[in-house]
């Protein structure tokens, strides 16, 4: 595959911008000081797209918390398509056993990765757990699960940045946007 010189040539629209992510990830995060006060906070992310927003989120929650991360891969599908086969590649490093878990994720699409690993922290025995997403395409839902904090809702597209990654690029974007479709098209 060829290296991309101009990241940002590639991109079609800004959907989200930079400011627009901050000021939603602090809204998030005095929400989630206000809710989880006086609790035994660990939050959960899952590499390695949620990495530039657990680091964003954790910052605005002025709380004593705990952090783990988990990675996962799902097994076939596509560069833009989850297959819900999910393989733990990382698994917590701590028991989350009484914690209240809120698990961080980028951005919920099928559901399927998303519903796997709530059964598998559910197994682990939290005091609670919850969900905190910052993108939700809930046009493609195929699990239905309540998401208790949902920075955005964004439509039936593909999008990259701020953590997001086509073919594992593009994840150093400081915005979310729109791949232009040629970009991807040219190898599916
Ligand atoms: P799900 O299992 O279909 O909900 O997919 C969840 C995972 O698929 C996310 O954690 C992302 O890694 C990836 N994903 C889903 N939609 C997009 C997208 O629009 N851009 C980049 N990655 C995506
Ligand atoms: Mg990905």
């Amino acid at each position: 595959m060829s290296h991309t010189v101009d990241l940002e040539a590639d991109i079609g629209e800004v959907l989200l911008s930079e400011a627009e992510i901050a000021a939603k990830t602090a809204e998030l995060g005095r929400r989630i000081s206000e809710d989880y006060a006086g609790r035994n906070l660990t939050l959960v992310s899952v590499l390695k797209g949620s990495l530039p927003f657990m680091a964003d989120l954790m910052r605005q929650i002025s709380l004593p918390l705990r952090i783990d991360l988990m990675e996962v891969s799902s097994y076939g599908g596509t560069a833009t398509e989850s297959s819900g086969l999910v393989r733990i590649i990382k698994d917590l490093s701590a028991s989350i056993a009484d914690e209240d878990v809120l698990l961080v994720e980028d951005i919920i699409d099928t559901g399927l990765t998303l519903n796997y690993l709530v059964r598998y922290l559910r197994g682990k025995n939290p005091a609670s757990l919850r969900i905190c997403t910052l993108l939700d395409k809930p046009a493609r839902r195929l699990v239905d699960i309540p998401v208790d904090y949902v920075g955005f809702e964004i439509p039936d597209q593909f999008v990259v940045g701020y953590g997001l990654d086509y073919s594992e690029r593009y994840r150093n974007l400081r915005f979310v946007g729109v791949l232009r479709p040629e970009v991807y098209s040219a190898h599916e």
